[in-house]
């Protein structure tokens, strides 16, 4: 087989079958393949598209470029959770607990973040000593403990997506419906997940920026799932302005725990609710959506999910003090007003580049060796369909950094549109997909 052949065939639209694609992922992995060849193809991917069955090889020859870790030592089903990406999205550190304080386990492997603020366990490492580093024993031990751990991801989890994702990035060839769609789902099959929940993010703060497009992808990997025995469910929500109203490491653990003591913002909180759901019916903990909420609802009003997070962060060696005392969280130097300078109701909030606001605060990363700094960041205090008067309050900066202020002031302000009259009627869930 020559890659050249295979590169021509894609181009002119034909269909790869399995024993190419696995010698594609396989050669490319191991290094036989150049990367010029490898671009050479996504690209033609990229125009010409991949159909459900090259899809679903795609996404087991990437699974088995590498290790599968093997969960069946937990007991009861384990379901994760993905997000696509959005900007402010803590979803992971609220509905973690909230699952685990029902009873199903849950053993995340979870990444650093390379964007607008950090990952999970960048958030995470806000809790003082907090550690993610144990052995795959521990781990296991500690999800059949305490329902829940969070590991970092091994180097030899799906080796071919590292070097794939890393070609696309620098190849405009990352927004490619099957691309993405095997890149989540062979890191999640590789995980040992039994069933998988997928949080499909809408809006210009995503990848889809559109309801169409983050349809196909929802169903794209439902599908993929399907076919490896994973159950899988896709919500697609909403990320046309920033969940919640922090941006910013140490701001969104605080925004996590007072969820988890249900002062949460409220499109937070439902998301949660929403997401916690379909994980406990995926793990037959409910049979019906409203039964699975009503556990979730009574987990966080009778303090068990709040007492969970304490119970798994201590587990992992962080400090919990500041979990009951929020202000012993990291500080920023600097917080400062960001007002309105003009009248009516806000119809958009520019997730994306509000993102990049905060990650120029130093709350995420431009590169990898970026250092982050976990206290700043923005928080918003108006959110879509709400009014605003001249001089009223639109957010706060938390800056560590007296000189960054006024260009992060005039980014807050550039990227909340006001108008006149505007009725929001953009739902935070547009549709689940089964
Ligand atoms: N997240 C991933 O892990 N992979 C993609 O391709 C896109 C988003
Ligand atoms: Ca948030």
């Amino acid at each position: 087989m020559r890659m050249y052949d295979l590169i021509l065939k894609k181009r002119n639209g034909e269909e790869l079958t399995t024993e190419e694609i696995n010698f594609i992922i396989e050669n490319y992995t191991n290094g036989s393949i150049p990367d010029y060849q490898m671009s050479a193809l996504l690209m033609a991917i990229y125009f010409k598209k991949m159909n459900e069955r090259e899809t679903a090889d795609l996404t087991m020859a990437m699974v088995n470029s590498g290790d599968v870790i093997d969960l069946t030592k937990i007991e009861g089903i384990k379901v994760d959770k993905h997000s696509t990406g959005g900007v402010g999205d803590t979803t992971t550190l609220i509905l973690t607990p909230m699952v685990a304080a029902v009873g199903v386990p849950v053993a995340k492997m979870s990444g650093r973040g390379l964007g607008h603020t950090g990952g999970t366990i960048d958030k995470l490492e806000t809790f003082e000593n907090f550690s993610v580093a144990m052995s795959e024993e521990k781990f296991i031990d500690n999800v059949n403990t305490h329902k829940i751990a969070v590991a970092g991801q091994t180097a030899h989890l799906v080796p071919a997506d590292k070097k794939i994702y890393a070609l696309r990035d620098v190849t405009a060839t990352v927004d490619n419906v099957s691309l993405i769609a095997s890149s989540i789902m062979s890191k999640k099959i590789a995980s040992g997940a039994d069933a998988i929940v997928l949080d499909v993010k809408v809006g210009d703060g995503a990848f889809m920026k559109t309801v169409e497009n983050a349809r196909e992808l929802g169903n794209e990997m439902v599908k993929i799932g399907k076919s490896v025995n994973r159950n899988t469910i896709a919500v697609l929500s909403d990320m046309d302005q920033p969940l919640g109203f922090a941006i910013g490491n140490a701001l969104e653990v605080e925004e996590a725990i007072e969820t988890l003591k249900g002062n949460g913002p409220k499109d937070l909180e439902e998301l949660c609710l929403t997401l916690g759901s379909q994980m406990l019916i995926l793990a037959e903990k409910a049979s019906t959506e409203e039964e699975a909420r009503k556990m979730l609802e009574e987990v966080i009003e009778n303090g068990s999910a709040l007492e969970k997070l304490k119970e798994f962060v201590e587990a992992q060696g962080g400090d919990i003090s500041v979990i009951d005392d929020t202000t012993k969280l990291p500080k920023a130097k600097y917080v400062v007003e960001v007002k309105a300078t003009e009248e009516g109701v806000v119809k958009k909030i520019h997730s994306d580049k509000m993102g990049i606001v905060a990650m120029e605060l130093g709350a995420g990363r431009a590169t990898k060796e970026s250092e982050i700094d976990l206290a700043v960041g923005i928080v918003l205090n108006k959110k879509r369909g709400d009014k605003v008067k001249k001089g009223d309050v639109l957010a706060y900066i938390h800056s560590n950094n007296e000189s960054n202020i006024e260009k992060a002031t005039k980014g807050v302000i550039e990227n909340y549109v006001i108008v006149e009259n505007y009725e929001n009627n953009i739902p935070l869930v547009h549709d689940i997909i089964k």
